[in-house]
């Protein structure tokens, strides 16, 4: 059941607290990556969520890095194409970039101008919310290229820093919650 692959998921997450500075508790996704079964959980899970809430997606779109590790597998199994949401200067050709905060330090992002086309339907996909600050920054790149944006989906939500907040008015979705 869904609910026996949540559990198999969060498993597989380790916290590490203190890392990378003080007062940050690291929630590690490596054990889950390891494990084939908890792995395929994961992913069951996000399909499963997409295909029930939307009728048509066009593209996902994934977060440099951890959200590669879990965007390309993803749209495979939905038959749709993946984007790359980039740290900044690793993408040739026209770009648009925003710069943002994160949990510990600051960032600039960047998406090619013709990743996807105007009015696709996209779902933006990353391993982890904390500020929101990421998401938010995948989200005005995708604005500026006018894609509709169906939701953020993400395997963990840090929830006591309200990054569904800062992501508002797109929907944010997440398998596993944590304070
Ligand atoms: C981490 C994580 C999310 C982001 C969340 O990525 O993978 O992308 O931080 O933080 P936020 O909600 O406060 O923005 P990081 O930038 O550390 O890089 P990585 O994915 O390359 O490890
Ligand atoms: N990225 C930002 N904050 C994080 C945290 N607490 N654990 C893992 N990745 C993160
Ligand atoms: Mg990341």
């Amino acid at each position: 059941t869904s609910e026996q692959k949540l559990q198999l998921v969060r498993g597989r997450i380790r916290a590490f607290p203190d890392f990378p500075s003080p007062g940050v508790c690291f929630r590690d996704i490596t054990p889950l990556l390891k494990d084939p079964a908890a792995f395929c959980a994961a992913i069951d899970l996000m399909e499963d969520h997409l295909r029930k809430t939307y009728s048509q997606i066009d593209v996902i779109a994934g977060l440099d890095s951890r959200g590669f590790l879990f965007g390309p597998t993803l749209a495979q199994r939905l038959g749709i194409g993946f984007v790359l949401i980039r740290k900044k200067g690793k993408l040739p050709g026209a770009t648009e970039s925003v710069s943002y905060s994160l949990e510990y330090g600051k960032a600039e992002l960047e998406i090619q101008a013709d990743a996807v086309d105007p009015k696709q339907k996209v779902v933006i996909i990353d391993d982890l919310i904390a500020t929101g600050g990421s998401l938010w920054a995948a989200c005005t790149l995708l604005k500026k290229l006018n894609a509709e944006i169906l939701e953020c989906l993400v395997l963990i939500e840090l929830k006591t820093l309200e990054g569904a907040k800062k992501v508002t008015p797109f929907k944010l979705c997440s398998l596993l919650q944590y304070d």
